[in-house]
């Protein structure tokens, strides 16, 4: 399987982990070699509820009994797709009312794009320096890492960037912007936090000039920072709200919603404006429903503030500067490259699993499954500290 892995099945980068799956439970993932391995990572913050939460499961089985594929998105009623758009719409702000399902992140970004130069009628877009929007070519070009860019050029036109938490670029948004595009708390970046005002100053001004706001949640959505959306901390709505990974516990989704008024724009002149075989899947909306339903009928969301703290006294070291992030979106931040390398590969070892962020080297991430417990937090805590300890000798 190994030599397999490697020959048949494309890679990101020489180096994988290369860990052989064999099942994956609560917040632990089991390798064929019979190892158990304790889970900070969570498929990259998508297993919000862990690894086969019974209800998920049980509403995917349900669901593929009765049927799994009938049309592409739009066309015929399916109870699992309307049930999830109108129980988002009833935990959201009234203006976020009608939401686009898609297959992943990127496509959801790909959709807001559409959406925000459909509705304005403009085709200016700005997007923040260091962000991470995804990897399709839409999404590529609202990254500003012209080294991982050049290669695939050329790439959507009419793209400009601002600083991230800077009032004084404020100016840059105009009357010729269709939209500005933000992480509400920047991911690959290194879990950048917006200053207190920010994200209302961006929104205040796009509204001044007529732009529309879109705010990524592809990675703090779905409760992993203490509500059900992070914009929720820092009073500002967005006119366009994306999300993705942890909406489903871990089927492949992405999603978009804004106003009824904007999002019927995508339907008419022209029509079919963005259409898509698998958005709005039956198996994956009923997965994305029970996703829901459990961190809405839990204490789990609020609850990812005490297991924060919890992370926080923990894990205190000489060779940690800094803990980033809000909730269950942590990372630490090493004293240097070398030592978040050495943490994340010698944990692996030790059956703990960590991993890199995209764009901070010295970034390590901890964001388990939000269903993680104490104990669970504790164990994986001391590997780490015994590890830093180590690595200090
Ligand atoms: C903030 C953010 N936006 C977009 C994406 C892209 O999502 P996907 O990988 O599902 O296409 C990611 C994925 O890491 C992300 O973290």
């Amino acid at each position: 399987m190994h030599e397999d892995f490697f020959r048949y099945q494309a890679q990101t980068t020489p180096h994988p982990l290369a860990m052989e799956v064999s099942h994956a439970k609560g917040s632990y993932v089991y390798d064929k070699q019979g190892n158990s391995h304790l889970d900070f990572v969570a498929g990259v913050s998508v297993c919000s509820l862990g690894h086969c939460h019974p209800k998920v499961v049980k509403a995917i089985v349900e669901q593929t009994r009765k049927y799994m594929h009938v049309m592409v998105y739009g066309e015929f009623i399916q109870q699992p797709a309307v049930e999830f758009s109108k129980y988002l719409a009833s935990l959201l702000p009234a203006k976020l009312e009608t939401t686009y399902l898609v297959n992943s992140g990127t496509e959801a970004i790909e959709g807001a794009i559409k959406l925000a130069r459909r509705f304005t009628g403009r085709s200016k877009l700005i997007a923040a320096r260091n962000a991470y929007h995804g990897n399709t070519l839409g999404s590529l070009s609202l990254m500003s890492f012209e080294e991982r860019k050049a290669p695939f050029r050329p790439l959507i036109p009419d793209i400009s960037f601002l600083e991230f938490n800077s009032e004084d670029d404020l100016y840059k948004i105009s009357m010729d912007t269709a939209a500005v595009i933000l992480e509400t708390i920047q991911g690959g970046a290194g879990f950048i936090m917006p200053k207190e005002g920010y994200l209302k100053k961006v929104k205040d001004r796009c509204s001044e000039v007529g732009a529309l706001l879109i705010l990524d949640e592809i990675q703090p959505g779905f409760g992993r920072t203490g509500s059900l959306f992070a914009f929720e901390h820092y009073q500002c709505i967005p006119d366009i709200l994306v999300m993705g990974k942890g909406m489903a516990s871990g089927l492949p989704v992405g999603g978009f919603t804004a106003s009824y008024e904007i999002m019927n724009s995508l339907s008419d002149t022209p029509r079919l404006g963005h259409i898509t075989t698998f958005g709005g899947n039956p198996v994956i909306a009923a997965a994305a429903m029970a996703t829901l339903r459990e961190l809405t009928n839990s204490n789990l969301i609020p609850e990812t503030l005490e297991k924060e703290k919890h992370f926080r006294s923990r894990l205190k070291h000489p060779y940690i500067k800094e803990i980033r992030g809000k909730g269950l979106m942590l990372s630490l931040i090493m004293k240097n490259k070398d030592i978040a390398n050495k943490l994340i590969l010698s944990c692996a070892k030790k059956n703990l699993i960590l991993f890199w962020l995209l764009f901070e080297s010295k970034g390590v991430r901890i964001t388990p499954p939000l269903t993680i417990n104490t104990v669970e937090i504790d164990r994986g805590c001391d590997i780490i500290m015994q590890t830093l300890n180590e690595l200090q000798q």
